[in-house]
């Protein structure tokens, strides 16, 4: 059952350039303009824009919020239907872990947005900025019956790829590159992050449910001292409609994740690799490889020709260095 201030923020979203009166919205939803009145109040005091003018009644300007409901409206795909905003967490990822572990029966994909993060963080371990407003930071529960881990290659690969492209239908301008696995670049800096952990369960060897983190720096300006050099948000200058960014990235998400044959969207994501033909300085646990990238293959691992000569797959690692 919605409340009288879903169903107004509804309405707004149906009929969004349209002022409408208090009263006809009482009569709408068989309740009293008293309380439609409060619903008002309280959408605002949630961050959205409402205009009301005497005699005209209200008109819905939009919310520079994360909101659930909005997400859900402009969202095309049922890839999840469980969307929660969070103001402020010490971060998405723990907050969306500690759901899985707490739960016996995962029954559905989630997911789980912050305006803010306090302690993001990234792969191994690292600070991940999450200010408030600039950015979007979300992780995403997927609960599955991944059997066998090494399909992971696939699905970063294509989480990342899903990203790109919804960034790009929203910034049809600017050239999104990857950094394999994972990382988004534009103009050889990172602007966006992901990182993916299994919950596994330790009887069987088999993963309960995916927890995939990402953070976008939108449109940030004040990054750390230590990062500056590595880091940018794509466009100070714009703000991006953060809900409707949101639901497109869901959206491609399902749409990778549900086209055959799987690995369907990979000479897209080659096109976009920043490392093809580079030389990359590449860490797996406490290894290093140095060599060239000449691929990343039908299972979405990295293709190296190592100093030796000897070409490697790989299924995961962190290049730490590329020389340009
Ligand atoms: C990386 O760059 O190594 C990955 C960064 C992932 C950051 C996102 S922001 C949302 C989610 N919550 C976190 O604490 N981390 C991920």
């Amino acid at each position: 059952m919605l409340s009288t201030k879903e169903k107004v923020l509804n309405f707004f979203m149906k009929n969004n350039t349209q002022w409408i009166s208090g009263d006809s919205l009482s009569k709408e939803f068989d309740v009293s303009r008293e309380t439609i009145w409060k619903a008002i109040n309280a959408l605002k005091k949630q961050g959205h824009q409402i205009e009301s003018k005497r005699s005209y009644g209200y008109h819905y300007l939009g919310t520079e919020k994360l909101s659930s409901q909005l997400i859900k409206h402009y969202q095309n795909s049922d890839l999840v239907n469980d969307i929660e905003v969070l103001d402020e967490v010490n971060s998405t990822q723990i907050y969306a872990k500690n759901i899985v572990n707490q739960s016996i029966n995962l029954n559905q994909n989630k997911i789980v947005f912050a305006e803010k993060q306090v302690n993001g963080y990234g792969r191994r371990g690292r600070s991940f900025f999450s200010p408030a407003k600039t950015g979007l930071y979300f992780s995403l529960i997927l609960k599955n019956d991944f059997k066998n881990l090494n399909q992971l290659g696939l699905l970063m690969t294509g989480i990342s790829m899903a990203v790109v492209r919804a960034l790009t239908y929203f910034y049809p301008e600017k050239n999104f590159q990857l950094k394999w696995v994972n990382d988004i670049y534009l103009n050889n800096k990172k602007i966006a992050g992901i990182l993916t952990e299994a919950i596994t369960e330790l009887e069987s060897n088999t993963s309960r449910a995916l927890v995939i983190g990402v953070g976008i720096n939108l449109s940030t300006i004040d990054f750390p001292t230590e990062i500056k050099n590595k880091v940018q948000s794509i466009d100070q200058n714009f703000n991006v409609d953060r809900n409707r960014l949101a639901a497109k990235i869901i959206d491609e998400i399902d749409q990778i994740l549900t086209e055959n044959p799987k690995n369907i969207f990979l000479p897209e994501y080659r096109e976009k690799l920043l490392l093809m033909n580079r030389t990359v300085l590449l860490n797996v646990g406490n290894q290093d490889f140095t060599g060239k990238v000449l691929n990343v293959d039908e299972d979405g691992q990295l293709v190296m020709k190592l100093d030796n000569n000897k070409i490697r797959h790989f299924n995961s690692g962190e290049v730490t260095k590329v020389h340009f």
